[in-house]
């Protein structure tokens, strides 16, 4: 039995986060720059290695694993990992194996993606009216996601919306996201906008849209009773009396939620970082294709947990200095 996973600060890590890509079909304008540079393929793990490397996390106890991009159904041969990760569901020593999808090739996946033991997907979507889906999207189309959100409910997927909040721009459809949630017995989490990648010459601090005010807000329209439920990520819920569903909350910047984190993430170039709102990472990927053997890897692994800090930076007064980072959300999966 080997020793699981601990952190300087005691805490168990058992979620992992793994980007198999940095591209994307769409280009959310928080998210990305208009033009990005992707990396070069040989940059990447292969197929192979990503599922040598998420065995390994699992081997020294990781629970959960949720597979993010960039768009990680846009990686060639993706739903080959999954089918060899489903492994891991049947033997017990995964939990849950699940992702955070844009939506966009959902009606092409759904159906495989449960098939191989997908229970619950994230789906990420921030507004209900085409022309501002295209605005934020910079080109999606807002039915291609819709359709893809059915297939998956048709398939048997618990799905939850993951909404930006975004002054100025989604303040006006918080019901109506709420209602379409409802209809679909559908979980809904809001985020707090967070300062991450130079976005070019969009003014961060002025789309901050505070989930606290977000949260008063819906309290004028509907009961809301704290839940102690926690889905293992980083969102606190509330169940609107109403209508039953849960809604959530995911509040890095008015209410950091470090103190009980349980992940690292790993980009699809094997670096780990183990703070989201970090500058910190190590290379897994050296010791991936150093031997065949997982020795150096797994070394490799405890050394970085052991320098995993013990909670974000991020802060909008810091951007006013010009100090916002500039890793882009796409490299690390979110
Ligand atoms: P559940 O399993 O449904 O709880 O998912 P999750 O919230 O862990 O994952 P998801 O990919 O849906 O992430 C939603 C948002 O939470 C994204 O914007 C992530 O960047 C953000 N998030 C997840 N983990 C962390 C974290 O450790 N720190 C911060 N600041 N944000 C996080
Ligand atoms: N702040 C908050 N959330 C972001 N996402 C992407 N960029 C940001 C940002 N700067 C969200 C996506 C997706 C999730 C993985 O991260 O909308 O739901
Ligand atoms: Fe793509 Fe998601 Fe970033 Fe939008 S937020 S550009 S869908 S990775």
């Amino acid at each position: 039995m080997t020793d699981p996973l601990i952190d300087p600060f005691l805490r168990p890590i058992t979620y992992l986060r793994l980007s198999v890509t940095d591209r994307c079909d769409f280009r959310c304008v928080y998210c990305m720059s208009e033009v990005m540079n992707f990396l070069p393929k040989k940059e990447l793990l292969t197929l192979e290695e990503l599922d040598r490397l998420s065995s390994a996390f699992i081997g020294l106890g990781v629970r959960k694993l949720r597979i993010t991009g960039g768009e990680p159904l846009v990686r060639r041969g993706i739903m080959s990992y999954f089918e060899s990760m489903s492994r891991h569901l049947k033997s017990g020593a995964l939990d849950e194996l699940t992702l955070t999808t844009n939506g966009s090739q959902l009606s092409k996946y759904a159906q495989e993606l449960a098939g191989y033991g997908v229970k619950r997907i994230n789906v990420s979507l921030d507004t209900l009216n085409e022309e501002k889906f295209a605005e934020v999207t910079r080109w999606g189309r807002l039915n291609q996601v819709l359709e893809g959100i059915e297939a998956a409910l048709n398939a048997g997927l618990k799905v939850k919306l993951n909404t930006v909040a975004l002054k100025g721009f989604n303040e006006n459809e918080l019901f109506t996201l709420t209602e379409f949630c409802a209809a679909r017995d559908m979980d809904l989490t809001f985020i707090e906008v967070m300062p991450m990648g130079d976005i070019g010459e969009l003014e961060r601090i002025g789309q901050f849209w505070s989930l606290e005010e977000l949260r008063s807000t819906l309290a004028t329209k509907y009961t809301l009773a704290d839940l102690p439920d926690r889905t293992g990520g980083p969102a606190r819920y509330v169940r609107i009396g109403e209508t039953r569903q849960r809604v959530g909350f995911i509040t890095p910047l008015s209410h950091n939620f470090c103190e009980s984190c349980n992940r690292v993430r790993v980009t699809c170039t094997g670096e780990i970082y183990t703070c989201l709102g970090q500058e910190g990472k190590s290379d897994l990927r050296a010791p991936l294709r150093a031997s065949e053997g997982d020795e150096g890897l797994l070394h490799a692994i405890r050394e970085a947990i052991a320098l995993k800090p013990k909670g974000h930076d991020f802060d909008y007064s810091r951007q006013k200095l010009g100090g916002q980072m500039t890793r882009h959300m796409s490299h690390t999966g979110g």
